[in-house]
């Protein structure tokens, strides 16, 4: 069997991006306040593109980390998640994403949140498979891969003890 390529090393910025969605009444209850489910499942698109730009090829979700909503998302809002790698093992990648909510009318942006989700590439018979290294480039980088390398071993250690991970 051929010995699989070590892929290139890559910046975070190359992972960098933006996604963007007006909150209509289907992403909210009655009261007009957006579902947290729904700006979870953003929060998850734009981490997999984040993770998919950095590793180019398809990768899964493996573990999301608490989010904690600080302020209420409307009807009407725009809202926008800035995602990016922040730490990668052999085959995983940590990426955070911010949750920004803007009123298009007064122009007022709020920061909803920051999640961290990792994320795992997959060949084409879904085994993980290796990703290229991360390179920061700036303090502000390094300092967040040393959080996300913090971070990853606390999941790890997490799973250690979980119990479902012992159900056959
Ligand atoms: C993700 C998946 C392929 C990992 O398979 P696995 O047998 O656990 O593989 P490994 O133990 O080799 O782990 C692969 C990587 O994931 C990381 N990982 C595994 N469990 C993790 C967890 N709970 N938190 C963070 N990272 C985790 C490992 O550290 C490893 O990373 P590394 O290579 O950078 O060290 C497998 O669990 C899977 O397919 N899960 C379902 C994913 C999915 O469908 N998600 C959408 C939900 S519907």
């Amino acid at each position: 069997m051929k010995p699989e390529a070590i892929p290139e090393a890559k910046p975070v910025k190359a992972s960098r991006i933006t996604l963007s969605q007006l909150m209509q009444p289907e992403h909210a209850n009655l009261r007009g306040d957006v579902h947290g489910g729904w700006i979870m499942k953003l929060a998850d698109e734009a981490g997999a593109l984040a993770a998919m730009r950095h590793a180019q090829c398809r990768v899964v979700t493996v573990a999301i980390d608490q989010m904690r909503f600080h302020q209420p998302i409307r009807i009407g809002d725009l809202v926008t998640l800035k995602a990016e790698v922040t730490y990668v093992g052999r085959t995983s990648m940590e990426t955070r994403v911010q949750v920004i909510a803007e009123d298009p009318i007064t122009g007022r942006q709020t920061h909803t949140n920051t999640a961290y989700l990792v994320y795992v590439a997959l060949d084409d018979q879904r085994r993980p498979r290796p990703v290229p290294r991360l390179v920061p480039e700036t303090e502000e980088e390094i300092r967040r891969m040393e959080a996300g390398a913090h971070r990853q071993a606390y999941r790890l250690a997490q799973r250690e003890g979980d119990p479902q991970e012992a159900v056959p």
